[in-house]
């Protein structure tokens, strides 16, 4: 993949060819387990943008194969753009996705989080759902999210993985075996982040929190955190 603005390069983000979209756009949509998680997810989203003041123009980035373009078009007014690193991604979305869902596209296009090249203040709001989890550096998620504040002009909604919650617990637990049983917890590309750490991220990239809606509060991982940029 090609690294003009000098992007860090995570590996994760190579996955996403036309064949893995297609099985994230399937995957996500099948079974009953993952479609009442998927159900779950929308409702902590659509909490996000509650409590985001119901923008009425949104970039969902990364928006992937768009498992959020219903949810971003139940506000009949609002202006929705779509862009992600995977051209694949995208298009798999463009393609398959209900045609009015679809219609409602303003523009989508192909940008890296780290450097969209977008205009300050573009939207009123960036919507950032399952990517800052996989980012392992401080520095490169205050880089994104800095990107983010420069872009918004209202808020910016990032679903993360936060500790304070059982399957958090879990999963420190199972890291902590494994640790100890290989001498490494083996290569990860997803990252559990302590409140305090992501807070104080958001702090230092000129972001301060509004609230947050959680996916099943005291339960699971999933967290959205809706922030403002100090600019304003
Ligand atoms: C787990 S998917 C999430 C997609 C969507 N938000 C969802 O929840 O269905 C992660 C997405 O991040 C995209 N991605 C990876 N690195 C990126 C970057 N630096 N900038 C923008 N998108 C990126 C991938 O192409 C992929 O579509």
């Amino acid at each position: 993949m090609s690294n003009p603005d000098q992007s860090p390069h995570y590996e994760f983000a190579e996955k996403y060819d036309p064949e893995h979209a297609r099985e994230y756009f399937d995957k996500h949509g099948s079974g009953f387990w993952r479609r009442l998680s998927t159900w779950r997810e929308i409702g902590m989203a659509r909490k996000a943008l509650r409590i985001a003041g119901n923008p009425k123009s949104v970039l969902d980035l990364p928006c992937g194969t768009g498992r959020f373009w219903a949810l971003l078009c139940e506000q009949p007014d609002r202006k929705i753009y779509a862009a992600d690193n995977s051209q694949a991604m995208i298009d798999t979305g463009l393609q398959l996705r209900p045609p009015e869902a679809v219609a409602r596209i303003a523009q989508a296009f192909q940008c890296s989080a780290f450097s969209t090249g977008l205009p300050d203040d573009f939207v009123e709001c960036v919507f950032c759902i399952r990517l800052l989890h996989h980012i392992q550096k401080s520095e490169d998620r205050i880089r994104i999210l800095k990107e983010f504040a420069r872009i918004s002009s209202g808020t910016v909604i990032v679903s993360l993985w936060v500790d304070g919650n059982f399957r958090a617990w879990r999963h420190r637990r199972k890291q902590e075996r494994k640790a100890r049983l290989r001498g490494t917890s083996g290569p990860r590309d997803r990252f559990l982040l302590r409140q305090e750490e992501i807070e104080a991220e958001f702090a230092a990239a000129g972001l301060e929190v509004v609230g947050h809606a959680d996916f099943l509060k005291y339960w699971d991982k999933w967290r959205a955190y809706v922030v403002r940029p100090t600019k304003n």
